[in-house]
């Protein structure tokens, strides 16, 4: 959410960090501007809309060695070219961009900044008078950044110019994420490595409550408190063409298709020597020492948890409470004894997840991270890690960590419960070689669900996705995917529920695709259907081989009953992108989101 870029020591600067925020685009795309530092000053361009439209309106004969650069997703203010960032301070000395949310903004305003005006709407603008409040007030530089960061509430990533000074940008984070890159003869800053994989693989971490100051030969970290830090750099494993999109039309398309290798990419990390699928001893001793597990999560990675309690329940026989992060924060159920708390999380950086790591690390409970991304905050703060070798996931709709999550969970369930000493006849490796070949046969229907996509959705203003058990949880995904991506207003509901309240917005034409692949709720889903249909919805029943019966419109390749998700969102992830392309929607990056919600 907002996505930050600087660069110092590099006559390039201007391009690299429009090429910067073209990758970082996935994380907020309202607004966007740079800004060039060289002999003539502190020059900012900015602009509404996308990084197109702000290299439009780029200077092209400015140059610079320094710069910083800012995507912007709004939380405070409008998105206008007025509140983009950067954003300068009265005098114009200093410029600034920030990713997060200062919560205390408006009280600092009224205490400190009560004679100053205020050109933007935004929290960040605060900030960056605050610095030449305290620079005027007699402070140098420096020190002005520490004292407004130690009055900071709330969560930031900030890069920081001073015009009087150009052999520096001051950097600084808390909760929201930015990396240190080294060059050769230049050094850069950037929210996600892959901002900057275009220059350097050599990244450094950030901690929380630092404050680093790079130059174009050196990084000096500190804490606030002026404790100098030293620490290693690390080399990104990204390849830089898995963040290409390749021949492929959208992101997304490119990410649906990777899901057979995603799966078999897990198969090969989490198999051992002996063929057996294996996990971290110390994770399944930590699971098995738990009571009870609390799965936390956001989106899409919520609905994976869902599943992941079904895999969990039936295989490893340990109960499992799915949460909403951004309610279990400040909503937190009474928890069992013995607690292990598992955090799904594509990005590692969820804002709201990371909330509740936070405590429940405060209250002492051991932490799992499912996480796709390696280092990335949710995965350095818990105690353990499991990957999801899933490759970037640049759409904004999740679609390969979906089915990654599901797979890992699975792993996790099968491997606790063996070690239980439960049903060792389960022979994961082998069913989920057969879901990656399985998901080929279904990308084999694309035409198809391309007119699934048009007959039903083209022009509806709603839809129901209707499902029993497993069915039902993955119907909510396919609701969520079909409404982030093509804007209509898609609902999922329990096949049993919906006669309950929301049949009343059933009317004459009303899509209604239904999940048939259990066989213990086969007949009742139907009937569900036909309770619909004769109201006058428009039925497109999605079914399992072997389950199918007459006039259903679409069947997924049989699979073991248990893993069914990992094949059956497949019609909706494709249905939801032909249905976005059928209505002119921005597949990649839909409106009002972002891909990393790094705001609470
Ligand atoms: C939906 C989607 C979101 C994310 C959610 C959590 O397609 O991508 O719902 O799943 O914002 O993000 P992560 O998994 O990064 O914590």
């Amino acid at each position: 959410m907002c996505g930050i870029v600087g660069i110092i020591g590099n006559p390039d600067a201007k391009e690299i960090l429009l090429k910067g925020l073209e990758k970082l685009e996935y994380r907020g795309y309202d607004s966007a501007g740079i800004a060039l530092s060289n002999e003539a000053g502190v020059k900012v361009f900015k602009e509404k809309g996308r990084i197109a439209d702000l290299r439009s309106i780029v200077d092209e004969t400015v140059t610079a060695e320094i710069g910083i650069g800012h995507t912007r997703w709004a939380t405070h203010g409008v998105p206008s070219r007025l509140n983009a960032h950067p954003h300068k301070s009265a005098s114009n000395r200093f410029t600034i961009v920030h990713n997060g949310v200062i919560e205390n903004y408006d009280l600092l305003k009224k205490e400190y900044l009560a004679d100053v005006e205020m050109k933007s709407d935004t929290d960040t603008e605060v900030v960056i008078q605050l610095i030449e409040h305290f620079v005027e007030s007699g402070k140098d530089v420096k020190a002005a950044f520490v004292q407004t960061l130690k009055m900071l509430k709330g969560s930031y990533a900030f890069a920081l110019l001073d015009e009087q000074n150009k052999d520096v940008i001051y950097v600084a984070k808390n909760k929201s994420p930015l990396l240190v890159g080294l060059g050769e003869d230049f050094n850069v800053v950037a929210s996600d490595a892959m901002a900057m994989l275009q220059v350097t693989d050599q990244y450094v971490e950030l901690v929380d409550k630092e404050i680093v100051l790079v130059s174009k030969d050196k990084v000096v970290i500190e804490t606030l408190d002026g404790e100098v830090i030293s620490r290693e750099a690390y080399t990104a494993e990204l390849d830089a063409s898995d963040i290409e999109k390749g021949t492929y039309p959208h992101y997304m398309l490119k990410e649906i298709d990777e899901q057979p290798l995603a799966i078999r990419k897990i198969i090969q990390q989490y198999r051992a020597e002996d063929g057996k699928l294996t996990i971290d001893p110390a994770i399944i001793d930590a699971v098995k020492a738990a009571d009870r597990l609390y799965i936390i999560a956001a989106g899409t990675s919520y609905h994976a948890g869902l599943l992941g309690k079904q895999f969990i329940e039936s295989l490893a026989k340990i109960p499992v409470e799915v949460h909403v992060a951004s309610e279990f924060s400040y909503n937190m159920p009474l928890l069992s004894e013995k607690p292990l708390f598992i955090f799904i999380t594509q990005s590692g950086e969820t804002a709201d997840s990371r909330a509740v790591l936070v405590q429940v690390k405060e209250l002492g409970y051991p932490a799992i991270t499912i996480t796709n991304v390696p280092g990335s905050t949710l995965s350095r703060e818990a105690d353990y890690t499991l990957l999801l070798h899933a490759g970037p996931e640049i759409a904004v709709a999740s679609t390969k960590a979906y089915t990654a999550q599901m797979a890992v969970l699975s792993i996790l369930a099968e491997v606790t419960g063996r070690s239980k000493g439960y049903d060792s006849s389960f022979d994961l490796v082998h069913e989920l070689g057969i879901i990656a070949n399985a998901m080929e046969v279904v990308f084999e229907q694309k035409e198809e669900l391309e007119t699934i996509a048009r007959e039903y959705l083209s022009t509806t203003r709603n839809a129901f996705f209707i499902g029993r058990g497993i069915d039902y949880y993955v119907g909510l995904e396919g609701a969520l995917k079909l409404k982030e991506i093509s804007y209509i207003q898609a609902e999922g509901f329990a096949g049993g529920e919906l006669k309950h309240g929301t049949i009343a917005l059933i009317e004459d034409g009303t899509p209604i695709i239904a999940l048939a692949t259990q066989e213990s709720v086969n007949l009742s889903i139907r009937g569900n259907v036909k309770e619909v249909v004769a109201r006058g919805a428009n039925p497109c029943i999605i079914s399992m081989k072997g389950l199918e019966m007459d006039g259903d419109r679409f069947i997924v390749p049989a699979v073991h009953e248990l893993l069914t998700p990992l094949i059956s969102v497949l019609p909706l992830q494709l249905i939801s992108y032909y249905a976005a392309l059928h209505r002119d929607c921005d597949v990649d990056k839909p409106r009002n989101l972002a891909k990393s919600v790094t705001v609470e």
